[in-house]
């Protein structure tokens, strides 16, 4: 099931669109995932692109835990890289590559996020199936994606195939510009 927008991955050129201070301020890391992420676990940042919920989630986990950052484009991965080289994060930041139709992460997480990505991906029903086997019991899931390019009915279609994949949405929280579910896996 799609979005009702065309699935075209973000191209690297707009890494620097995702990156920057205004969204920073209108979407700030540390508030939307604060609720969520706590020192010692570890996270996935599904779709991560240039990391700047990765590099936050990294500071929150601190040294006892671990951010798993993801995404299907090398260029995007060189960016977190680059980006983490000598300093604190690079001890807690694991770069993973996924394929286009496999997230392909064995650790099992606590939280996973995927966060403007979700419209991007052509088959939604096997990407959340591997999320439920990614997370942990009771381990949860923030989808955010963004109005412009997915309408209220797209979304709540997108919800209730994730329900009907063995995920309740626990909460509605608000977050900039965006349509968003905290979801938990049910067992
Ligand atoms: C619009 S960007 C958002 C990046 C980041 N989450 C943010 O909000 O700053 C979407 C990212 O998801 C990645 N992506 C799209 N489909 C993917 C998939 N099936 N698996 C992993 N990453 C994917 C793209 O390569 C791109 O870097």
């Amino acid at each position: 099931m799609n979005h009702d927008r065309s699935n075209r991955v973000c191209p690297v050129e707009n890494a620097g669109g995702l990156d920057n201070g205004i969204r920073k301020f209108l979407q700030n890391p540390r508030k939307i995932l604060s609720p969520y992420v706590k020192a010692g676990m570890t996270v996935l940042d599904v779709g991560c692109g240039p990391g700047v919920f990765s590099i936050e989630m990294a500071r929150m986990v601190g040294t006892s835990g671990r951010v798993i950052a993801a995404d299907l484009q090398d260029g995007m991965l060189e960016i977190v890289k680059r980006k983490i080289k000598g300093t604190e994060a690079e001890k807690i930041v694991g770069i993973h590559k996924c394929l286009s139709d496999r997230i392909g992460v064995t650790d099992k997480v606590d939280f996973a996020l995927a966060f403007y990505m979700v419209h991007e991906v052509p088959d939604q029903a096997s990407f959340f199936k591997e999320l439920h086997e990614i997370l942990k019991p009771n381990g949860s899931l923030l989808i955010v994606e963004p109005k412009v390019h997915v309408s209220r009915s797209g979304f709540e279609e997108m919800l209730k195939l994730v329900r009907s994949l063995h995920f309740e949405v626990a909460e509605r929280p608000k977050v900039f510009f965006s349509r968003v579910a905290m979801l938990r896996r049910l067992a």
